[in-house]
């Protein structure tokens, strides 16, 4: 007991009684007897009284944490007797009081209640019981158990006196809080100097499609890190599984890449399937210009003009281009046209179907076959031209419709002429 400890006891005796009246006073339901054994019991009472924040600091966010229910409370973690009001006596040996963990310990204390199926079930019938035993084949876990102690425990991503459920989004494992947490340690380069890993993971993934899904359009189904490298398990689980988890949310372009003649290839040569052209932390938006051998295509790492791959990688370029191209002057067209007041009701249905076999087309580029492409490119410029003759068909119409009413204007004119001389005459 420090000599800080005793100064404070008396008042945290008086704030004790205070703190379990209270909520007594605010649930008439229960009596103070009752109230007495809340899950954190004197532990909690006490070290809320307490000045110095690393022992404060724990009561006060505990209030707010999952643990914090009958049967649970500080002694879950810790152990003691949280009825005895004496520090000594709570806090003794006898009553099993642990102390404070160190990270080597912590998996297993939290594993010794979240790898116990019945006592899990007892409390939360759906939650799983299998993080401890995946963490330990994780990298994280490996290292844990050599003594490092610079790796994630659970309460590098959980937490401590504050452990939310994982789909609060008050949680730091929330899918939109997830970066920040890995990022305490990926993104800070000193701390993994040792380990000769790049830190360029949350810069780069802060600039791709799916960050942007996840944050503006709140998209809780773009992935953030834990989504590809798993939460618990074996991170990363290596390179070939890791480019299934993109099929996982991108079934067709999967299915497509593993028909075309690179899926077999890049299994062949160990490769990643997707990040080969999508890369894997940046992922953009991706356009026609990463197809084909100019500057900035994808293609262009393996292929040139000389091999088939080079060559179908350009044919395909060439095939987008007049699709986008026929579409995009179809779509102005039309537009002019109704801006015009004409309906055009029939060239959207065509345009519509141009911009359809576009993204079909887009889509085959994972088949690496030009037929396929081909397909689908020539359905939308048929489109995008009946679209355009539609458009010609209303110009014309325009034009006849203005000449009839420059006509008719010359009359009317012509007849408030004659008018206005008979009046006078
Ligand atoms: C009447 C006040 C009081 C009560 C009751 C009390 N504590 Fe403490 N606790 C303290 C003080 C003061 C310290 C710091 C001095 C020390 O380590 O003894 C402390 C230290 C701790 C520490 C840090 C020890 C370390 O290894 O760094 C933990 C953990 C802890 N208490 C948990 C508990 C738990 C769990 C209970 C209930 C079973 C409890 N306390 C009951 C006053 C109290
Ligand atoms: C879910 C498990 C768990 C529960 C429940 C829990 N603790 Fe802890 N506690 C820990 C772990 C793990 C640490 C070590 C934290 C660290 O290394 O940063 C710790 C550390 C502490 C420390 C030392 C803090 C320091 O910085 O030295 C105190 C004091 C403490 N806990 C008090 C409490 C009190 C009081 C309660 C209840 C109000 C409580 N704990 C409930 C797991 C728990
Ligand atoms: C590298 C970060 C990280 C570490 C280390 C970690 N967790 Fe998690 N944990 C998460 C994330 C992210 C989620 C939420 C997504 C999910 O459910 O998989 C989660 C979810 C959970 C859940 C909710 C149920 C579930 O599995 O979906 C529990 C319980 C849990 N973790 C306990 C633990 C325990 C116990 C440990 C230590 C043995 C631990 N976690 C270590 C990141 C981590
Ligand atoms: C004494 C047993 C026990 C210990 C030790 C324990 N927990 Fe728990 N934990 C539980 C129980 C029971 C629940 C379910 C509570 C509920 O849903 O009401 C839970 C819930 C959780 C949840 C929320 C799961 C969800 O998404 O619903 C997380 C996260 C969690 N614990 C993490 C930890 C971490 C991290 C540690 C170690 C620092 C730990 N637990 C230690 C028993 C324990
Ligand atoms: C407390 C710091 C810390 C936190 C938080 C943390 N990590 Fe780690 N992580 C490490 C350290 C240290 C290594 C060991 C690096 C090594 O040996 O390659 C590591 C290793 C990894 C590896 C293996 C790298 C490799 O190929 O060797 C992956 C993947 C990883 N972490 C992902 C994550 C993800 C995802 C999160 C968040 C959900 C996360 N980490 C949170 C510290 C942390
Ligand atoms: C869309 C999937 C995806 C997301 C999201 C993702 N990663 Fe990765 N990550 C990968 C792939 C693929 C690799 C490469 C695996 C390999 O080469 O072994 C990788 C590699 C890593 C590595 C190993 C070192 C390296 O750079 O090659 C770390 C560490 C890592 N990621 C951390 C993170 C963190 C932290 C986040 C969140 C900011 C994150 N990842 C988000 C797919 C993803
Ligand atoms: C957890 C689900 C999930 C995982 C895993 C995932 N993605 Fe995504 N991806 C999305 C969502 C959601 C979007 C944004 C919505 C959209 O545009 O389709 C997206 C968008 C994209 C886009 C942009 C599409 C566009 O038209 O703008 C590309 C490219 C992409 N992901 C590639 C990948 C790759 C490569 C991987 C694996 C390394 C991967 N994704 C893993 C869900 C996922
Ligand atoms: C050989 C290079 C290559 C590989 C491998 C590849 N892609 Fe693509 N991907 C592209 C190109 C090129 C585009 C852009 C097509 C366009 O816009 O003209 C694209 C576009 C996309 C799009 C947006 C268009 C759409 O289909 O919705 C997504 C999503 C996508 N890829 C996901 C994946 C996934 C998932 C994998 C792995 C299964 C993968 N890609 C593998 C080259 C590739
Ligand atoms: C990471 C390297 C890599 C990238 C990037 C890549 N390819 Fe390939 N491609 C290969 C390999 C390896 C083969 C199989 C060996 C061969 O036939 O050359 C192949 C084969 C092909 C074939 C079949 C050629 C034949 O012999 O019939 C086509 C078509 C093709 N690629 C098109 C593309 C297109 C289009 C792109 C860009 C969107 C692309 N490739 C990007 C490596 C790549």
């Amino acid at each position: 007991m420090t000599q800080q400890g005793r100064f404070h006891l008396p008042i945290a005796l008086l704030t004790a009684c205070v703190a379990v009246a209270a909520p007594a006073l605010a649930s008439p339901q229960k009596g103070p007897a009752q109230a007495a054994t809340t899950p954190g019991g004197t532990c909690l009472t006490c070290h809320l009284q307490l000045d110095e924040p690393a022992l404060k600091n724990p009561a006060v966010g505990f209030q707010h944490d999952v643990h914090d229910r009958p049967g649970l409370g500080c002694v879950a973690c810790h152990g003691g007797d949280p009825t005895a009001d004496d520090p000594e006596d709570a806090m003794s040996a006898k009553h099993g009081f642990k102390g404070a963990p160190n990270p080597g310990e912590i998996p297993r204390l939290c594993g010794s209640c979240h790898a116990n199926e019945v006592l899990i079930r007892k409390f939360a019938p759906n939650l799983p019981t299998d993080q401890l035993s995946q963490y330990l084949t994780s990298v994280h876990g490996k290292l844990n158990s050599k003594g490092d102690t610079k790796v994630a425990t659970c309460i590098s991503c959980h937490g401590v006196h504050g452990i939310y459920a994982a789909n609060d989004p008050r949680s730091s494992v929330y899918p939109t809080r997830v970066v920040d947490t890995c990022a305490k340690c990926h993104a800070d380069a000193k701390l993994m100097a040792p380990y000769g890993i790049p830190t360029d993971q949350v810069a780069e993934y802060k600039k791709s499609v799916h960050f942007k899904a996840l944050t503006d359009q709140n998209d809780l189904s773009a992935p953030t890190c834990n989504d590809c490298h798993g939460s618990h398990g074996a991170t990363p689980p290596g390179v070939s599984s890791i480019s299934n988890v993109c099929g996982t949310c991108h079934p067709q372009n999967m299915d497509l890449f593993q028909k075309s003649p690179h899926g077999k290839a890049f299994a062949d040569l160990g490769m990643g399937a997707c990040e080969a052209c999508h890369g894997h932390h940046d992922i953009a938006k991706p356009t026609d210009d990463l197809v084909g051998l100019q500057k900035g295509a994808a293609c262009l790492q393996c292929h040139d003009s000389g091999d088939p791959g080079g060559e179908a990688a350009i044919a395909i370029r060439t095939a987008l281009e007049l699709a986008t191209d026929t579409d995009s002057r179809a779509t102005q067209e039309v537009a002019e046209a109704q801006r015009k007041g004409m309906l055009m009701e029939d060239a959207d249905i065509e345009l519509q179907t141009a911009h359809e076999e576009i993204v079909k087309a887009r889509l085959q580029v994972h088949l690496a076959a030009l037929a396929t492409v081909n397909e689908h490119t020539s359905k939308s410029v048929t489109a995008a031209k009946k679209a355009l003759e539609l458009a010609a068909a209303a110009r014309h119409e325009i034009h006849v419709r203005r000449t009839g009413l420059s006509i008719a204007f010359v009359f009317i004119v012509f007849a408030i002429i004659l008018l206005v001389i008979k009046i006078r005459g």
